[in-house]
């Protein structure tokens, strides 16, 4: 069997992680839901819910994955003696693989959004009016056309593999990623309006703090935007060194993740602002502030007409920023398919890429031409249920069904207090009992609904 592959060094993991981890959910979904969710109470309890809740999960992951060695279905099918718990495990797993999959499968169909609109500025400097229009008004063809190419650049990095496809090009689109994003702050910090909508986003109101409906979005908000729960970071895990501290790469992987989250709610809530400065009306009928596509599609290019000449390379600027976000995160999404057919049936890289790319790729097809049918039950199925309850299986396996000693060991490795350090002694009870109760109290009322 060929060598695994392997980061090559801290900052190449950082890169990869970070570049998963900052998607279409930190630049769009955060914002929106802080906006739908009462603005900054929302904020508060998210950051909460980072740290204490996402945080523990992803090490459980990024733990299981280095000790392991392996893909999200071997990897969980190897944490303890036993037929049935290989075969629980390696069906968790599944459900991981399967569930990364859905995601990308209308992931891919936002992104492919992004890149219409990233090129529809150009087709309307040229006056190609016809185009224009076309790249604007979502229709099964121009979605399939831009999913496609989208999804065929997914497989063109992934079948590069880790060093030379994911983190190679995660470490050269990451900082282009935050150029923009301050650059597009900067100019929308200065326009009329903007300061209203940093009070939204900035001072909270309390009373919303303990809704259900609030807990729960922010809950799924953070396992999304940590890409928790389906098997990205237990892959991206067994790609890290054995001489990295562990804690501390999970911990500066949550700070950068929540804090471009964070910074991210800075262009979109004031940008939402200077729209209604303009003249586009950002509230709905029902009061409710202007969120999901409309939000993107509609509130910011209205900015970005405000603003004459350059408003046609900002727009630009921006859905090249969303591609390039997307993009980092898609790649990790198919990474779980990939490695587990290249590593469990002993495919070669390359064929294994094709196939569950355009297995994928065919699903979205499916989506497209179903739309109003598939999209939003495709998604809620997959963000809402999958990845909060494979999170809390991947908790009760680092807590409950692996040997303490040998997580111990696993977290251990690599951090320069060993085995003695607090967080190494405290983190498996941690994931044991606090980590599930969290979810599944979280979960409940949601459940519940169900019925
Ligand atoms: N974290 C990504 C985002 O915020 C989405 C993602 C989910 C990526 C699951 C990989 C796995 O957009």
């Amino acid at each position: 069997m060929a060598a695994r592959g392997e980061f090559s060094s801290r900052l190449g993991f950082l890169m990869a992680a970070a570049g998963s981890a900052v998607g279409l959910g930190n630049i769009w979904g955060f914002p929106t839901q802080t906006a739908e969710n009462g603005g900054a109470a929302f904020v508060i309890v998210y950051l909460a819910l980072a740290f204490l809740l996402a945080y523990p999960a992803l090490m459980a992951e990024l733990t299981i994955g280095r000790a392991k060695r392996a893909n999200v279905v071997d990897a969980l099918g190897h944490i303890s003696e036993g037929k049935v718990a290989h075969y629980i495990g390696a069906s968790v797993g599944l459900a991981g693989v399967l569930t990364a999959s859905l995601i990308l499968s209308f992931y891919a169909i936002l992104a492919g959004w992004m890149m219409s609109h990233m090129v529809e500025p150009i087709t309307t400097m040229v006056g190609a009016t016809d185009a224009s229009s076309w790249l604007l008004s979502q229709g099964p063809f121009r979605d399939t056309l831009f999913t496609i190419l989208f999804s065929v650049l997914t497989m063109l990095i992934i079948v590069g593999g880790v060093r030379e496809g994911i983190e190679k090009w995660s470490t050269r689109l990451m900082p282009s990623l935050l150029t923009i994003l301050i650059a597009l702050i900067l100019y929308v910090l200065l326009q009329p309006g903007a300061v209203e909508g940093l009070q939204l986003y900035l001072v909270p109101d309390f009373s919303r703090i303990t809704d259900p409906d609030l807990l729960m979005n922010a809950m799924g908000q953070a396992f999304f935007s940590l890409s928790l729960g389906v098997g990205t970071m237990l892959i991206y895990g067994s790609y890290v060194s054995e001489q990295e501290n562990l804690p501390r790469l999970g911990a500066s992987l949550t700070l950068i993740d929540t804090g471009i989250a964070f910074t991210a709610g800075l262009l979109i809530l004031p940008a939402m602002f200077v729209a209604q400065h303009y003249g586009t009306p950002i509230y709905n009928d029902a009061g409710e502030l202007a969120a999901g596509p409309g939000l993107i599609f509609s509130v910011l290019p209205s900015v970005f007409d405000s603003m004459g000449g350059i408003g046609p390379i900002v727009a630009i600027a921006f859905f090249l920023l969303m591609t390039i976000a997307a993009l980092t995160s898609s790649i990790s999404m198919l990474e779980v398919p990939v490695s587990f057919v290249s590593e469990h049936f002993g495919v070669p890289r390359k064929i294994a890429t094709f196939v569950a790319g355009f297995i994928i790729l065919s699903f979205s097809i499916v989506i497209v031409f179903n739309f109003e049918a598939m999209f939003g039950f495709v998604a809620d199925l997959a963000t809402v249920y999958f990845e909060p309850l494979i999170g809390l299986a991947f908790c009760v396996f680092a807590g409950w069904l692996w040997s303490r000693n040998e997580a111990m060991k696993a977290l251990a490795s690599g951090h320069p207090d060993g085995e003695g350090a607090w967080f190494v002694k405290v983190w498996p009870y941690y994931v044991k009992f606090v980590c599930p109760t969290l979810i599944i109290a979280m979960l409940y009322p949601t459940i519940m609904g169900l019925f």
